[in-house]
């Protein structure tokens, strides 16, 4: 039989995608989810792309138990963790809750992980760790810094796998720090679906675009930037999930990392408005608004990183992530059942 993988948060938005690369590459996905913040029906979805139903265990990772017995009930060959809390408003407002969760859940993934002998993980980071670089694109050797609760949960775990690891060398691990991920599945069944008002820019763009919200914020035109307003690497949700797949093969290896995941490319809001609008050929509104609090000029990713190391580099571009956030949106709309 097929690896077995638990992918916490495996029902989320990056989730989702990260089990169907698992599932082409060969591995069987556990998904491992407690659906606060995932939509019932993504396990019906992901079995339509799939041809196969993954297994689902409704969990937190805050409950021990719980996670014991996914580890009993299935030979679990390795982890992604993804289950985490990410927005960074949410996280100033409420900062236990996030360590709760991203430090706390964490925790006692890694404490299951032990009891059961699976000392192979990939972990979720961010490039909010960076805080506002220096330097720009910016290399993993960039200082750790955190401009919020949010960053510092994510900087708190990877110090708890560093430690982790030179503990024990038996542990491999692969720390793979996100730059903006975007766009939606090829078969437009599973995407990105925040229940609120969306906090990031590319689904308040894609709200835009159907009419649920009436225009656009850009937050601030006076950035040190080409154009004024925020710059980001963002890279498409396909390619990012196919870092993981990368990664597992490392750590298969014995060989741990901490890289970049992004394309190296930096886009503007206006320049991400202008895609958007290319891509529905409708035309959105924006309004330049303040600056929002924490926001930094730009993150780009350096990214030879986890090229010489993982083998990896992003395939899609700009067009195709909005092209298939489209999609996604306009499968929405239609009820897509
Ligand atoms: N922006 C707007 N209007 C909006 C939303 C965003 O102008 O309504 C701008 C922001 O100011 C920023 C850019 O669009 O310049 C991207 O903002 P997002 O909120 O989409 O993304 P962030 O870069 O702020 O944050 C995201 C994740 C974090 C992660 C970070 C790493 O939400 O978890 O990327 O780059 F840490």
């Amino acid at each position: 039989m097929a690896e077995q993988i638990l992918v916490t948060g495996g029902a989320g938005y990056i989730g989702s995608h990260v089990v169907v690369a698992l599932h082409e590459a060969g591995y069987t996905p556990v998904i491992f989810d407690n659906f606060n913040n995932a939509r019932r029906d993504v396990p019906v979805r992901l079995a339509q792309i799939m041809g196969t139903a993954p297994s689902v265990i409704e969990g937190d990772i805050r409950d021990s138990a719980c996670l014991d017995q996914a580890f009993q009930e299935h030979e679990v060959g390795g982890v992604i963790h993804l289950a985490a809390h990410k927005a960074v408003g949410e996280s100033v407002a409420k900062p236990l809750a996030y360590f709760d969760n991203n430090v706390g859940g964490f925790l006692n993934l890694l404490g299951a992980m032990e009891r059961a002998g699976c000392k192979r993980l990939v972990f979720s980071s961010s490039a909010t760790v960076y805080g506002e670089p220096d330097e720009t694109p910016t290399p993993e050797t960039a200082p750790r810094r955190a401009m919020n609760p949010y960053g510092r949960t994510k900087i708190i775990c990877e110090e708890m796998l560093q430690d982790l690891c030179t503990a024990d060398p038996e542990w491999a691990v692969g720390v793979l720090r996100y730059f903006n991920p975007a766009g939606a599945h090829g078969s437009a069944l599973i995407g990105e679906d925040p229940a609120d008002i969306p906090n990031n820019l590319m689904p308040y763009i894609a709200k835009v675009a159907t009419g649920a919200l009436a225009k656009i914020s850009v937050f601030g035109n006076d950035y040190d930037t080409p154009d004024g307003t925020g710059v980001r690497d963002y890279i498409h949700v396909e390619d990012l999930a196919e870092g993981h797949v990368l990664s597992l093969a490392q750590l298969r290896q014995g060989n741990g990392h901490l890289v970049n995941l992004g394309t190296g490319r930096g886009y503007s809001v206006l320049e991400m408005i202008a895609a958007y609008q290319r891509a529905t050929n409708r035309q959105l509104p924006y309004e330049i608004v303040a600056r929002r609090e924490g926001d930094v000029p730009i993150y780009c990713a350096k990214t030879e990183k986890a090229r010489d190391l993982l083998g990896f580099e992003a395939k899609r571009g700009l067009d195709e992530m909005c092209a298939s956030s489209w999609a996604w949106m306009q499968a929405q709309e239609r009820g897509n059942d």
